[in-house]
């Protein structure tokens, strides 16, 4: 008996190495044992060792011939559950020699397994880009986006590059029973899975994400090639979900076919964001009026009132906030709370007048849950994001302002119509559409949230800087006008 050890459930390059030299060896399938490094082998009598073939050198063919088609079987099915996969599969290349045609025996009993085994791989890559939703751990420059999914066949590191292919521009990590994939805007890295009696609820995500951060970014982890091509062809919306997953959609951060899907890296304009260069005849008069009975998004049964943006219609300066909270929710003007306050600071010591700009808010309505007698604030998401997203280019395309000051992430996210990082972007000047220029920095909250002191004075002196850009360009369109 022959005993081949293979790296990991997925080694096909492994099988196929192996394959090839028994089937060149004469090996006949029923004289070899296929297993998995570090799985237990329940086998009775002393332990077997692997006993070296001797490996033909050229390739896979060798002195026989195997179809592209059945590679592309074999790569598919062998990402089954199944543990008799491997050994099926290379009964395949043993019959395969002798009877080219093979394959196009459907009813061959080999044949039809192996297809069905590649089927319901398929079925659960397909599932899994569709049912993987991300929450966001975190916020600003430290948010990652975290989602637990459980799937049946050992499909993540195959399915991982769709990920990154649909979410470039957001540091996530899908965690698993089987095998973690990570991204981290380069490559995808894999680490050990999470076991199943640890599933973590949607409130344990972030205690879970906490615990395995460590070793995810450790250097020795592995690391996959990560060059997404995939593309979904079809999703299953309908399939039933285990509860994490049904948690996780109710608390949707971001899903497939949000705004966000083909981000990019360098923040510009969205192109879909039709705002036109003629002259706006909505003055914000008239769109407050209009916005006060938004229902875009189920904000607005919880919130008081719809606090729009406020300041002068001919503002040259536009600074657009997160949402509103608990104070201004009440009061159903922008930024009067703390971070107003923090705010109001920055812009006297920047030199910026704050009458003089229009500051609103890329979410309209205060966004919380509720703690005894607090409304805690609760981040807005992406779909509510972009629910709101028309009143902000009514806006702009309002006011015209020379210079749009995006605060922290959901602003930025707003403002360019896509996750943008705010450390990569922020204290530049970055073109908009019709010569309008923008600007990232952090939330004011932010700076109130940081625990320490030194850091609060560093970071603050820091969001004045960047301020004082929005200052200098203020002073240079006067002198030109
Ligand atoms: N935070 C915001 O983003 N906007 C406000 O109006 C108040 C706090």
């Amino acid at each position: 008996m022959h005993f081949i050890t293979l790296n990991s459930e997925t080694d096909f390059d492994g099988w196929r190495k192996a394959a090839r030299a028994l089937a060149l060896n004469e090996i006949k399938p029923s004289d070899v044992t296929w297993r998995v490094r570090g799985n237990q082998f329940k086998s009775i009598g002393p332990p077997a060792t692997d006993r070296p073939l001797q490996t033909p050198q050229g390739s896979f063919q060798g002195s026989f011939n195997v179809s592209a088609k059945f590679v592309e079987l074999a790569q598919s099915a062998i990402l089954h559950r199944d543990p008799t996969r491997f050994a099926l599969l290379y009964r395949l290349v043993w019959r395969l020699r002798s009877h080219h045609d093979l394959l196009n025996a459907a009813t061959d009993p080999d044949v039809a397994q192996a297809i069905a085994m590649a089927k319901a791989v398929h079925h659960d890559q397909h599932k899994m880009q569709a049912l993987v939703r991300f929450r966001e751990i975190g916020r600003e420059q430290n948010s990652h986006y975290l989602a637990w999914f459980d799937p049946e066949h050992h499909i993540v590191e195959a399915t991982a590059p769709f990920f990154a292919s649909r979410f470039a521009d957001m540091p996530w990590s899908i965690l698993t029973p089987d095998v973690c994939a990570h991204w981290d805007g380069h490559a995808v890295s894999l680490t050990s899975g999470i076991a199943k009696a640890e599933a973590p609820t949607e409130h344990q995500l972030e205690e879970v994400w906490r615990r395995t951060h460590a070793s995810i970014f450790n250097p020795a982890r592995l690391k996959v090639k990560a060059i997404p091509t995939e593309r979904p062809k079809e999703y299953w919306r309908n399939l039933p979900a285990a509860s994490i997953i049904k948690q996780l959609i109710a608390d949707t951060e971001c899903w497939i076919g949000a705004g966000i899907a083909d981000a990019g890296t360098e923040p510009r304009a969205e192109p879909s964001m039709k705002r036109k260069s003629a002259a706006s005849t909505e003055t914000i008069e008239t769109l407050r009026e209009e916005a006060a009975s938004c229902r875009a998004c189920p904000l607005w049964r919880d919130a008081t009132q719809t606090v729009f943006g406020e300041g002068p219609q001919a503002a040259k300066i536009m600074l657009v906030g997160e949402q509103p909270g608990d104070k201004e929710d009440l009061a159903g003007h922008p930024f009067v709370g703390p971070a107003g306050q923090m705010l109001d600071r920055a812009l006297q010591q920047a030199g910026i007048d704050r009458k003089k700009v229009y500051v609103t808010n890329a979410v309209k309505h205060f966004k919380f849950v509720p703690r005894g007698k607090i409304r805690l604030h609760q981040k807005p998401n992406t779909p509510e994001i972009k629910a709101c997203r028309p009143w902000y280019e009514r806006e702009l395309n309002s006011i015209k302002p020379d210079l749009v000051v995006a605060m922290g992430a959901t602003a930025a996210q707003c403002v360019f119509g896509k996750i943008t990082p705010i450390n990569k972007n922020r204290g530049r000047l970055i073109d908009l559409d019709d010569g309008i220029k923008a600007l990232v920095t952090v939330h004011p909250s932010y700076l109130l949230r940081l625990p320490d002191e030194d850091a609060k004075v560093r970071e603050y002196a820091r969001f004045v800087d960047d301020l004082k850009i929005a200052a200098d360009l203020l002073r240079k369109s006067a002198r030109a006008a």
